[in-house]
């Protein structure tokens, strides 16, 4: 994990958060490389939950929404984790994260009461996590949600806070009703988001794993009660086949049951993956019944009910939902693609991202910087190509400095304009993983390129 994120830091991938002022806690920054890794994961996603479905649209709501509607979502009352303080260092720490890490089964979900039965059973084997002391006030319930002032003048606006979104999913259960009286949907059918999420994450941990601001793709997907378990289990399927052609080792991720599920849940699984630091939550695939759109018309007095239009029958539709965070979809990838390999006397270090993810596609480099008629040849190549991908052009240092360089950023294809392409109109096109080179005639370049990235 530290060579991951010291790669991150040198190469431009991820930065920690306002670090000329000492840094920001659970906050990151996405580089040059970074985000461009992160518009590869959602365009993948996008492509799979809305291009080619013909079932499920798109949503992009607002981060501040009214604040009855987490009211209504049972946000306001219960969307906290058991914190408690460690009385030397007064680090302020999650109780069932520690006790997980001791081997006792416990999650954010549990009453206030057992969570402190559980830490007085284990007490002398539960120590913090940053001073080693075992001593801890009792565990208190803590909500994660991030208030807010926007449209509130008054001095203390925090008796009658806006929230900052806590999930992006309930942006799509207050849009259903528009989306059904708008387009041509019929259940069952999907509404798909990506955005911006805030949780006052407790301890922050593993890198860009848990931050207090992040990204979530979520599809919420309305269906009949009766079909709604037929439709998870295809759910299921299809988010697992979409990391299996994202090219992730299936020996690296494996399904999760919940059996501790939150009263309304039909059905929770999660998809977990071997992170460096353990097997965690990737994505949550989850059966929430009609709870959603009850509580919604509830507190809102609308009737979100659905009438089908050929038989009249009238109900709540059940949702399936999909959501993962895009930060840990990146760090995956970093993580399955990072590579340590022997080359003669030395080690390199290279990123085998699936070639389509990668950040930068194509490097192009004339073999010597003071040659201009190498240079606008480069130049000209690089132009080119792109029109069609996320290149870079470098004539910094030597050709074995720029490989170095792009292994450690996981660009798939290294072209070289050499004295000999002058004469033949021909480059050199060396290959990320099999450090092959192959001499490309430039009029068949881009075909080449496209080819192998499809490949
Ligand atoms: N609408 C359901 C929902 O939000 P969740 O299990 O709280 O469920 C879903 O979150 C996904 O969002 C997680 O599986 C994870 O990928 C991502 N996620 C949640 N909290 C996160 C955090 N603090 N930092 C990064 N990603 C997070």
């Amino acid at each position: 994990m530290e060579k991951i994120v010291s790669l991150c830091k040198r190469r431009g991938f991820v930065f920690p958060s306002s670090e000329i002022y000492g840094g920001f806690a659970s906050i990151y920054d996405f580089g040059p490389y970074g985000v461009e890794l992160e518009n590869a994961v959602k365009g993948e996603w996008w492509k799979s939950m809305v291009q080619i479905r013909k079932d499920i649209v798109g949503l992009d709501s607002g981060i501040f929404m009214s604040p009855k509607i987490w009211e209504a979502s049972g946000h306001v009352a219960g969307f906290s984790d058991p914190l408690i303080e460690c009385r030397k260092c007064h680090s302020r720490l999650r109780a069932d994260h520690l006790l997980e890490d001791i081997g006792v089964t416990a999650d954010e979900k549990m009453s206030e009461e057992d969570i402190n039965k559980l830490l007085a059973e284990n007490k002398n084997k539960i120590v913090c996590t940053k001073c080693g002391a075992k001593e801890f006030t009792e565990a208190k319930k803590f909500n994660l949600l991030v208030k807010a002032n926007l449209g509130n003048f008054t001095e203390d606006w925090s008796k009658d806070p806006v929230y900052l979104r806590g999930e992006t999913c309930q942006g799509i259960y207050v849009n259903y009703k528009n989306v059904l009286d708008t387009t041509r949907v019929k259940i069952p059918f999907g509404i798909a988001q990506v955005g911006k999420a805030f949780r006052n994450e407790i301890t922050a941990r593993q890198f860009i794993f848990r931050t207090r601001e992040f990204e979530q793709m979520e599809m919420q997907y309305f269906t009949h009660p009766e079909q709604e378990m037929e439709e998870y289990e295809k759910l299921r399927e299809y988010r697992w086949n979409f990391y299996k052609n994202l090219g992730i080792r299936e020996e690296n991720i494996k399904w999760h049951k919940h059996d501790n599920l939150v009263f309304y849940a039909k059905e929770a699984y999660d998809i977990e993956y071997n992170f460096p630091f353990g097997w965690k939550e990737l994505e949550g695939v989850h059966a929430r019944g009609n709870y959603d759109l009850t509580q919604h018309s509830k507190y809102s007095g609308q009737d979100l009910s659905y009438v089908d239009p050929k038989t009249q029958e009238k109900y709540m539709p059940h949702i399936i939902e999909s959501s993962v965070g895009v930060g840990r979809i990146v760090l995956m990838l970093l993580a399955e693609a990072y590579t340590e390999e022997k080359v003669g006397e030395e080690t390199r270090v290279v990123m085998k991202f699936p070639k389509m993810m990668a950040p930068i596609k194509v490097a192009i480099f004339p073999l010597m910087k003071n040659k201009p008629e190498l240079v606008s040849k480069a130049r000209e190549i690089f132009d080119n190509l792109k029109m069609k991908w996320m290149c870079e052009f470098d004539d910094n240092g030597n050709v074995g400095k720029r490989y170095r360089r792009q292994d450690e950023i996981g660009t798939p294809f290294c072209v070289t304009v050499d004295f000999e392409t002058l004469e033949d109109s021909a480059v050199t096109v060396r290959d990320r993983d099999t450090m092959q080179q192959e001499r490309i005639k430039i009029s068949e370049l881009e075909n080449y390129i496209g080819n192998k990235l499809s490949e």
